[in-house]
């Protein structure tokens, strides 16, 4: 180990030691949605199935509330609902990523778990670190325990991609199929169109590149965080493109991300989906689990926040941001739909039915609310900081002044043209509303000033449940 990995380690160890103090007094903290120990997180990473544990990585900023310099964090458990914090597997401590160790993704095989990344080294100089200036090289690192990583080795070297393309190419996801290994990774194309770049390898350590993917127009200038896989026969491509224009009732964060079913191998850009309609959802990838299941796991948070952005948190308690809960994807009715994966059933507690027209309950802290809503428009409020208005396909979610730190107000169309069923999965300062079964979401931060809070339902014939939530269990 060389003395700046000791040191970067031992910094972290202190700082997280450090944080762990003033825990108990922060109430702004999650209880069933992974957060930092303490600073920053952004993307989920290398998520996988291996030996018998979930593993979830995340880019985290252990130093910088606000963002900043990017190890990866780990959480590891075996039944999402019991987790276990990991520590920090890989730091910036080499010439290929000593500013920042970039988004990426696992893929175990032969009783290994290999990890592949972005390592990002910005020069020094006079550059605009788009078209010059700026080396995002792809590794690999292996580990026979998924918790402790081996030698960093270059897989594609910053010099060897496409000359078609920027400095900003990054993220690679890797899977297998019956004919070998693939890679995918996010673009930036000179004249700032956003495309992915597809790599081939036979031994998981020679990369080929094969062919790029983009749309026939431009849509957006760079796709970060790319992912592709293959549901119910359907190819799916998933990116995060950022320049899209705002509309009103798509595209209305700073950045989106979204999936393309691809027709012919082809993405086009009508058929793009937003994965999700809330305010916080960015990032996200998928990965498949010892019950093939397809699940997707996003950061609850965006990228290049402004005043229209503030969480209160990285001032208040020192932390910034989480992802969102695990959710299992199906494919239905031409589009993917995602839910809470059943797991998360077992942290329900005291459930409640909830009948009638018009009804109010009182909740002390996080809760899940599950009905079935019968009529053309409702309405459902938590406390005077959340709102969740619908009339026919419309829906409208709307946040307080207080609750929502800036940002107010998100539209969005349901394709079916009907609310029928309401999931709100509701932690302290995370907001979740999956609409029928998942045909559209909603994640969202919110800042209620008290978890005693007023439910209130109005809705035609309204039928379910509401149950209190269990914290997660942190081994
Ligand atoms: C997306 C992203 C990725 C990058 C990472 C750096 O949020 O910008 O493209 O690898 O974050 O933290």
């Amino acid at each position: 180990m060389s003395s700046l990995t000791k040191v970067l380690a031992e910094e972290v160890r202190k700082i997280e030691e450090t944080a762990a103090v003033g825990r108990a007094m922060q109430t702004n903290r999650l209880t069933h949605h992974l957060m930092p120990p303490t600073g920053w997180l952004n993307d989920p990473n290398g998520l996988c199935w291996y030996k018998g544990r979930y593993h979830v990585f995340f880019q985290y900023s252990p130093f910088e509330s606000n963002g900043g310099l990017k190890f990866w964090g780990h959480y590891s458990s075996e039944d999402m609902i019991s987790w276990r914090y990991e520590g920090v597997p890989l730091l910036p401590d080499s010439v290929y990523d000593c500013h920042g160790v970039y988004s990426g993704s696992a893929i175990a095989e032969k009783d290994k778990l290999h990890l592949f990344y972005t390592g990002n080294i910005k020069m020094d100089g006079d550059y605009d670190y788009i078209n010059n200036g700026r080396q995002s090289s792809t590794l690999h690192v292996e580990s026979e325990d998924g918790i402790r990583f081996g030698e960093k080795k270059v897989a594609i070297s910053w010099e060897d991609y496409p000359e078609n393309y920027t400095c900003h190419i990054r993220d690679p996801k890797v899977w297998k199929d019956g004919e070998g290994y693939h890679m995918i990774l996010g673009g930036r194309q000179k004249g700032d169109k956003g495309a992915a770049l597809f790599y081939r390898s036979e031994d998981l350590k020679n990369w080929k590149f094969d062919h790029e993917l983009t749309t026939e127009n431009t849509f957006g200038y760079m796709w970060e965080c790319p992912d592709f896989f293959s549901l119910e026969g359907q190819e799916v491509l998933s990116v995060s493109p950022q320049g899209l224009t705002r509309e009103e009732f798509r595209f209305q964060n700073i950045y989106q991300s979204g999936y393309f079913i691809l027709k012919d191998g082809k993405p086009e850009e009508k058929s793009f989906r937003e994965w999700d309609y809330g305010f916080d959802f960015y990032a996200p990838q998928t990965f498949q689990d010892g019950k093939d299941r397809r699940i997707i796991i996003g950061w609850m948070g965006m990228p290049d926040a402004d005043e229209e952005y503030v969480n209160p948190t990285a001032e208040s308690e020192g932390w910034q941001h989480c992802l969102t809960v695990p959710r299992e994807v199906t494919y239905k009715n031409g589009m993917l739909y995602q839910y809470p994966v059943k797991e998360l059933n077992g942290l329900r507690e005291n459930g409640t039915s909830i009948s009638g027209s018009s009804v109010e309950l009182p909740v002390n802290g996080p809760f899940d609310l599950d009905i079935q809503v019968k009529g053309d428009q409702g309405k459902v409020s938590l406390g005077e900081n959340l709102f969740l208005e619908y009339q026919g396909g419309d829906v409208i979610l709307t946040l307080s002044e207080t609750a929502g730190a800036g940002r107010k107000v998100r539209k969005a169309h349901v394709p079916s043209g009907k609310v029928e069923s309401l999931r709100i999965l509701a932690d302290t300062t995370a907001v979740e509303i999956y609409v029928n079964g998942g045909e559209v979401v909603f994640s969202t931060r919110y800042y209620p000033e008290t978890q005693a809070q007023a439910v209130k339902v109005e809705a035609a014939d309204v039928d379910g449940k509401i149950y209190g939530l269990k914290n997660y269990v942190m081994e």
